[in-house]
């Protein structure tokens, strides 16, 4: 068995050289969620010549910020890069993984620690809209300050990326139903990223996420037995 290192570039495309059957990715005749949740699979391989509408990225953005997060501070940002000279750009930032430059777009979703400096835009809305009372949005928002003002940055960070996981998924999901197919990324050189790209320091970087139309499927889905992990009440 060899025993040499590949680097994480070699490894990230070592995938491309993997027997998967030709076939296209499956249109879905139904949107149903579980189908969806099904037939969603990271797709690597993308048309380059697909034009995305811009109604549909919106659509699916839309939907994904529908996802849940810490007290509601929609923490996620989105860096949508469409242009072809900025996936080029990307490109060996992502460790030339071939779907950076064939995808309609990346998009790097970042999550950023001050947000909760919008706590006080949020809860006022609510207020506004007479869904809640002023007394305890303000309540409400006094606390968030105090609480999210005195984190660390890492666990400002953590917080983040948590909430930008979930609005990773929504999005996938969304695509999927869209007709699209996505691959989250971490494979990625993050501080090169973050100085091309002039991504400033409050944002943290979560994944980066190629969206387009796939041409050729991905791995069918393996999982662990469900059984395994899971554990009744306590460890
Ligand atoms: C945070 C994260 C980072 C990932 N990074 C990469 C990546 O850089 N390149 C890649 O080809 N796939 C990447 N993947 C995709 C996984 O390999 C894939 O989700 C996994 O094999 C399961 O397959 P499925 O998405 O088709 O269900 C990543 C997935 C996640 C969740």
């Amino acid at each position: 068995m060899s025993t040499k290192q590949s680097t994480s570039e070699e490894y990230l495309n070592k995938v491309n050289e993997m027997d998967i059957p030709n076939i296209q990715p499956k249109e879905l005749d139904s949107t149903d969620f579980f189908t969806v949740a099904r037939e969603r699979r990271s797709v690597r391989y993308y048309d380059p010549s697909y034009k995305l509408d811009d109604s549909v990225l919106r659509e699916i953005l839309e939907t994904a910020v529908l996802a849940p997060s810490s007290s509601n501070l929609q923490p996620w940002r989105f860096l949508v890069i469409r242009e072809q000279e900025k996936k080029e750009i990307l490109l060996p930032i992502a460790k030339n993984q071939k779907q950076v430059s064939d995808a309609s777009a990346i998009i790097a979703v970042l999550g950023d620690i001050d947000a909760y400096k919008n706590a006080g835009r949020i809860y006022g809305e609510v207020v506004e809209q007479g869904r809640m009372e002023k007394e305890f949005a303000d309540f409400y928002v006094n606390t968030i300050n105090e609480h999210y003002g005195s984190l660390s940055e890492e666990h400002a960070t953590n917080v983040a990326l948590i909430d930008g996981g979930l609005v990773s998924m929504q999005l996938m999901l969304a695509a999927k139903a869209k007709g699209l197919d996505t691959v989250p990324m971490g494979g990625y050189d993050q501080k090169q990223f973050i100085e091309t790209f002039n991504v400033p320091a409050n944002l943290k970087p979560v994944m980066l996420i190629a969206l387009g139309k796939g041409v050729k499927a991905g791995f069918e889905k393996n999982r662990l037995p469900l059984d395994e992990l899971i554990t009744e009440e306590s460890f």
